[in-house]
């Protein structure tokens, strides 16, 4: 079992000294940063949803409102959405890197699930603008969260360390690990640690200028030529009884959303009762970030600092691209259901 966070109080205890609070606030960075580069890429119907539907409680931004579903799931009436924001990948890193839909996404109720439904809520016009507004914050930090390196991870004993670790003990809060000189935990390096240190070191501590210089390489830089292969989805791993069910050979989020929103409605239920979504890109996704578990994440060497080390330059690279590309497909997905195309090449 992994989360993508763990309790205010584990995370208050792993950083030592930090608050939870500040902890919270530094480990938002990445998903701003995503929601502000998709700004930059959202057709003209897409943005004037977007804006008019935040509205200046969130500064007409997805930058600002691509926190909501991790600032609510404390709170009561959200209590049901914590439970959204995994996937309980029960694979074995470094050695096995997986994600199945039907393992992993627990009684259907999973973050494949929920980006499904509130895909489908987003576009629903019968719903209130407030119930549109919803699925939109939902639909967009699912989206960001589903490619965090961080939701993957399971926590099991024989990763290297001493003890045996209680199964509720998950998702790399308890790997103890230096980040430049600090003793923290794997979880909260990939979170805040490797991108405070980043942003420190090249972006002027600023979530704003690192969206800007990651938005320029996607637009004339070193990103542009990835671009078509990011909005392509297609995965040779799945199982083919999925293929065959859906008759579909699902290559881009076009193609995916648009058999998504015209499937037939009887399939749709059946769906549900299976547990299984009949989106495919998200589980692409998550099955590709999951893969930098047994690439990158776990290959730290023990008693290393991770955040000054071969680590911390082997992992950058990796995180830039992940928030841009992120970014990217997420301003995509909006405007395939507002403007009916990705407008994007
Ligand atoms: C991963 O998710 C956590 C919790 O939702 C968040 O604090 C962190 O910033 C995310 N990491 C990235 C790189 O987006
Ligand atoms: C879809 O979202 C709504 C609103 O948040 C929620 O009440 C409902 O339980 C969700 N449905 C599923 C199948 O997850
Ligand atoms: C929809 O699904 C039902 C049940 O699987 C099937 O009988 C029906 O022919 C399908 N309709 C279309 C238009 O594919």
């Amino acid at each position: 079992m992994l989360k993508v966070f763990s309790t205010a109080a584990s995370l208050t205890l792993g950083l030592g000294l930090l608050s939870a609070d500040q902890a919270y606030a530094w480990g938002a960075i990445g998903h701003e940063a995503v929601g502000y580069i998709a700004m930059e890429f959202l057709g003209p119907k897409t943005l004037s949803f977007v804006q008019s539907s935040l509205g200046s409680t969130y500064d007409r931004s997805l930058g600002v409102a691509a926190t909501w579903a991790d600032d609510v799931r404390s709170e009561k009436a959200y209590a049901w959405s914590a439970n959204l924001h995994f996937v309980d990948a029960e694979d074995n890193p470094p050695s096995s890197c997986s994600v199945s839909e039907s393992r992993d996404c627990g009684n259907g109720q999973c973050i494949l699930t929920a980006i499904a439904n509130y895909t489908t809520r987003v576009v629903e016009t019968s719903l209130s603008a407030m119930q549109r507004q919803e699925a939109l914050k939902f639909l967009v930090s699912y989206l960001l969260i589903i490619v965090n390196l961080s939701i993957h991870w399971q926590f099991i004993g024989d990763i290297g360390q001493p003890l045996h670790v209680e199964a509720d003990e998950v998702g790399g809060n308890d790997i103890d690990v230096t980040c430049a000189g600090s003793r923290t935990n794997l979880h909260s390096v990939w979170d805040s640690g490797i991108i405070n240190r980043l942003l420190s070191a090249n972006y002027k501590n600023s979530v704003t200028v690192w969206a800007d210089a990651l938005i320029s390489r996607i637009q004339t830089g070193d990103f542009r030529s990835l671009t078509s292969q990011w909005l392509s989805c297609t995965s040779t791993t799945e199982p083919a009884r999925r293929r065959e069910l859906f008759a579909t050979r699902t290559k881009t989020i076009e193609e995916d959303l648009k058999a998504f929103l015209n499937r037939n409605v009887s399939d749709a239920e059946d769906i549900i009762q299976r547990a299984i979504t009949p989106l495919e890109c998200p589980l692409v996704w998550a099955k590709e970030s999951n893969a930098f578990d047994c690439s990158i994440v776990f290959s730290y060497t023990s008693f290393s600092d991770l955040c000054t080390s071969a680590y911390y330059t082997n992992s950058v690279p990796v995180i830039e691209e992940q928030i841009a590309k992120q970014g990217y497909r997420l301003a995509a997905w909006l405007n395939v259901l507002f403007d009916g195309s990705t407008m994007l090449p």
